[in-house]
């Protein structure tokens, strides 16, 4: 399993924080924000980390994580120009990926739970992580039926389908890269993560998972702030770097 993190994007949310540098190198708490989504895939056993970056923030990534010794995994880096959409991750990253499954984890996600299991016992398809959120417009959410069986897929529905957030942890098999290959833009011309989930989905391969800790998107001055007390309170004795 590789694993995979989307650390670029240009923050404008964040102004004028992220004028100096990326958004997820932001503090957290006593800590980088991108430490807790690489504490996230350190824990679960991956050794080969993809850190993609926006270009000018490289440097910054450089100075900080380096080659990955100091935390006992492999980094490599890899540039994206523009952000033109989370699956272009599979795409700059498919000679990093070889013929590997992949997980991917977006460098703002902060997550209580431990994957490990889920991650290490992965075996083929797609696994999604979903959590029951206030504001689910925020988001892609997933619906379920009776059986709590995923039925449908949609990233920030105008209106209501299931309070369900599908989170930015992502474990996909060799096949997404393909898949991501195939992506068309949509109408705000950007590649989506949901059209990846659909494919899946609709084969029957989709298999979502509940999230029963915290989680937070720490891209707004808001989630920022409560990524900040939660860090505290919370992820002190969960982080392994
Ligand atoms: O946080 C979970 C949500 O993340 C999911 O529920 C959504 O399905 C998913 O689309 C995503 O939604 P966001 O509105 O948070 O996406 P955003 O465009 O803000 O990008 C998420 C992070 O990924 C952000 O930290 C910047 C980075 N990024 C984004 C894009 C589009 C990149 O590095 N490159 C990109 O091309």
């Amino acid at each position: 399993m590789k694993g995979i993190i989307l650390s670029g994007g240009s923050g404008t949310r964040l102004r004028p924080l992220t004028k100096i540098t990326s958004k997820q190198l932001l503090p957290v708490y006593n800590k980088p924000m991108i430490y807790y989504p690489l504490n996230t895939l350190i824990k679960a056993g991956i050794k080969e980390i993809l850190i993609i970056v926006a270009p000018e923030r490289a440097g910054d990534y450089l100075n900080l994580l380096g080659s990955g010794k100091e935390f006992g995994v492999k980094f490599t880096y890899e540039i994206q120009d523009k952000p033109a959409g989370l699956p272009e991750a599979f795409i700059i990253g498919e000679s990093f990926i070889g013929k590997e499954d992949v997980t991917m984890i977006l460098g703002d996600n902060i997550f209580e739970d431990d994957f490990a299991e889920d991650i290490k016992s992965f075996k083929s398809g797609a696994k999604v992580f979903a959590r029951r959120v206030p504001d689910p417009e925020r988001f892609g959410v997933v619906k379920f039926d009776d059986q709590m069986h995923a039925v449908q897929v949609e990233e920030k529905p105008q209106t209501w389908i299931s309070d369900y957030a599908l989170t930015g942890l992502y474990v996909y098999d060799n096949r997404v890269v393909e898949v991501a290959k195939n992506c068309q833009p949509s109408s705000r011309g950007e590649l989506e993560i949901v059209d990846l989930h659909r494919w899946y989905l609709d084969k029957g391969e989709l298999d979502v998972a509940m999230v029963h800790g915290e989680w937070l998107d720490a891209g707004t001055f808001e989630s920022l702030l409560r990524a900040q007390n939660f860090a505290k309170e919370k992820m002190q004795d969960k982080m392994v770097i």
